[in-house]
């Protein structure tokens, strides 16, 4: 399966720029020694910027193997690199950043490992022998909070170091025919979480200063960062979900009082036993609006059995009861709030049991559906 690739295999290596004047002839440089002995082509992505990175790039193509692009209505480091992925002509693609932060020298070991045999490489700070350059306290602690955000938030970054690295190569199959999104502010994320990956190595670098130039990453990234791991984790789905599920319950209330005060009154039940027939009568019909609406996605293939699915969903909503009527008496009791805010509170847990539960066991999603790490 390896054995295809040997030191001929095309290798292309994206840049993206933006005003990189001072540092794209030394990476250049710096990249062509280090990759003497491979085939290579180096793809500047640059954003037309002010500086003239893109004709100093230009002129270097005379000499080496580079090939400029230049961007001139769009913006970005993300969509940039998407953008260099796609006019790569390698088998082998990889990502560096133009401002020799990321030390060139390490690009053969990263080849050597996609050559024998992996899917991604990525340089990696935080395995032995990784690191960051006089790194203040504070960005340190910014960093490993946004890394362990993802690990927790993603399955497919979980068992990586350094899943926030924008130093990295993979094989093309890796991304062959994968939307990656341009607006994904990390796109090794995008590559981790919706790429082909199998198998995931690291090798360690140690983050450089920046000497020239300035950073263009803004304190405007933090939020980007968020709201493209809400995007990644599917968040969002689950928080339309859950309202669906809130109002599906806010029905079964009207059904239960409508109910209980029906048998009641009318048909002269007495009222527990209408009170019983009222919930039982609530908890069939929010299951059927659930199993129709909430979780309508969800209902094959490991839960094909509408009688399976009700039952389980049946019983849930008693264990729902039971806590509802646990924390009712506690808080009442032991606080010694009116039963009127506990039973509040009691809902609310309820609320979040039966969504739990159903989401895990009753309509659980099929188990390929959410991508895992090294899969
Ligand atoms: N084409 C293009 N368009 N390139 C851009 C843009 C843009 O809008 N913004 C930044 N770049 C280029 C820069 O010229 C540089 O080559 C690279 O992207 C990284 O930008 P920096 O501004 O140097 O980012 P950084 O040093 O703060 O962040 C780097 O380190 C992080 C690790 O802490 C990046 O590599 C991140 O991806 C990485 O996670
Ligand atoms: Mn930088």
């Amino acid at each position: 399966m390896n054995s295809r690739y040997t030191p001929s295999t095309e290798f292309s290596l994206i840049v993206p720029t933006y005003c990189e004047s001072q540092n794209i002839a030394i990476l250049v440089e710096r990249v062509h020694q280090s990759l003497s002995s491979y085939s290579y082509e180096l793809v500047v992505v640059d954003d037309n910027s002010p500086d003239g990175t893109s004709e100093i790039a230009n002129s270097l193509s005379q000499q080496y193997p580079v090939r400029v692009i230049t961007r001139r209505n769009e913006r970005g480091l993300a969509s940039a690199v998407v953008e260099g992925f796609k006019q790569a002509r390698g088998e082998i693609l990889g990502v560096i950043d133009a401002d020799l932060q990321h030390p060139p020298e390490v690009i053969p070991e990263l080849l050597e490992t996609v050559m024998s045999g992996a899917d991604v490489v990525i340089a990696s700070r935080y395995v032995e022998g990784g690191g960051s350059e006089g790194w203040s306290a504070s960005r340190k602690i910014i960093s490993k909070g946004s890394k362990l955000l993802a690990q927790v938030l993603l399955s497919s970054a979980r068992g990586i170091k350094d899943p926030l690295s924008g130093f990295f190569l993979l094989r093309r199959e890796v991304i062959d025919g994968v939307e990656l999104s341009p607006t994904g502010y990390k796109i090794l994320l995008e590559v981790l979480v919706k790429g082909k990956a199998r198998e995931i190595a690291e090798v360690p670098y140690i983050f450089r200063v920046r000497e020239r130039g300035t950073s263009n990453l803004t304190s405007g990234e933090g939020i980007r960062y968020l709201k493209h791991l809400t995007r990644l984790t599917g968040l969002q789905e689950g928080a339309i979900r859950f309202l669906k599920f809130g109002l599906v319950g806010l029905s079964g209330v009207l059904v239960n009082e409508g109910l209980l005060w029906l048998l009641t009154e009318n048909l002269g039940l007495y009222y527990l036993l209408s009170a019983a027939i009222a919930v039982e009568t609530a908890i069939i019909t929010n299951f059927i609006l659930n199993d129709i609406w909430t979780f309508r996605d969800r209902r094959t293939p490991g839960n094909r059995s509408l009688l399976g699915r009700g039952l389980k969903f049946n019983l849930v909503s008693l264990g729902g009861l039971g806590i509802n009527i646990a924390i009712l008496w506690t808080v009442t009791e032991v606080v010694g709030i009116s039963y009127l805010i506990s039973n509040l509170i009691g809902i609310a847990g309820a609320t979040l049991w039966n969504y739990t539960i159903n989401t895990l066991w009753t309509w659980r999603a099929k188990p390929s559906s959410e991508p895992i790490s090294g899969s």
